[in-house]
């Protein structure tokens, strides 16, 4: 991440943004269940909030150095180090999954949906993924100068992650993109076949 990114992140002002107006409004008809997956948290603004929320937080988390700092502050939460394209939990391990403020890290759509694919295959049948993102701007390209930025264009994910096998899929935007989907039971699954 870039300088904007490191300093905006972990600042003081961010956590509360995330915690305060974000995961209240996405998460407000989630359950979250026992078992929860976020991959890319970063310095941990949501990490900080889930791991009150459920009992066993699992943050995998791509850069080595953020995740060791991740460790040491939250010392109940897994972390792990690892590239959210290509996990390596077993299928149906978590309860939900969570993506928050990082799908535009991810530089390719292709990329983007093979995370989201890999959080269905780890997704138990009937679990939720939770996600929010930065809506495109150029404010967004600009902040992100020197960096990945590959915004998640909102009209598209509806149909993304239909398409990918979720179900009851919904997708808001306003001042950021949020969305939740869940992945079908195996009677739902058996019904759609
Ligand atoms: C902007 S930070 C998000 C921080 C946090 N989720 C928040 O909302 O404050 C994005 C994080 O995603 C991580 N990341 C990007 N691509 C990843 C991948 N493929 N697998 C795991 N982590 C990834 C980055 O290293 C970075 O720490």
């Amino acid at each position: 991440m870039n300088y904007n990114h490191d300093k905006l992140c972990g600042s003081p002002e961010w956590a509360p943004h995330i915690q305060d107006e974000v995961l209240p409004a996405v998460t407000a008809r989630v359950d979250l269940g026992q078992r929860m997956l976020e991959i890319g948290p970063g310095p941990g603004a949501a990490t900080g909030w889930l791991c009150q929320r459920v009992p066993r937080l699992t943050a995998l988390e791509r850069d080595e150095t953020a995740a060791a700092v991740l460790a040491g502050k939250f010392p109940g939460v897994q972390v792990a180090v690892g590239d959210a394209t290509a996990m390596s939990y077993p299928d149906c391990s978590f309860d939900s999954v969570g993506s928050f403020t990082m799908l535009h890290h991810v530089p390719a759509t292709a990329l983007q949906n093979q995370i989201l694919a890999e959080a269905l295959r780890v997704l138990r049948p009937g679990g939720v993924l939770v996600g929010s993102d930065s809506l495109p701007s150029d404010g967004l390209h600009a902040f992100h100068e020197g960096d990945t930025c590959h915004p998640v264009e909102p009209s598209t994910l509806l149909v993304r992650l239909q398409t990918l096998g979720f179900g009851a899929v919904m997708v808001a935007v306003d001042e950021v993109l949020m969305f939740t989907a869940r992945k079908p039971s195996s009677q739902e699954r058996d019904q759609g076949a």
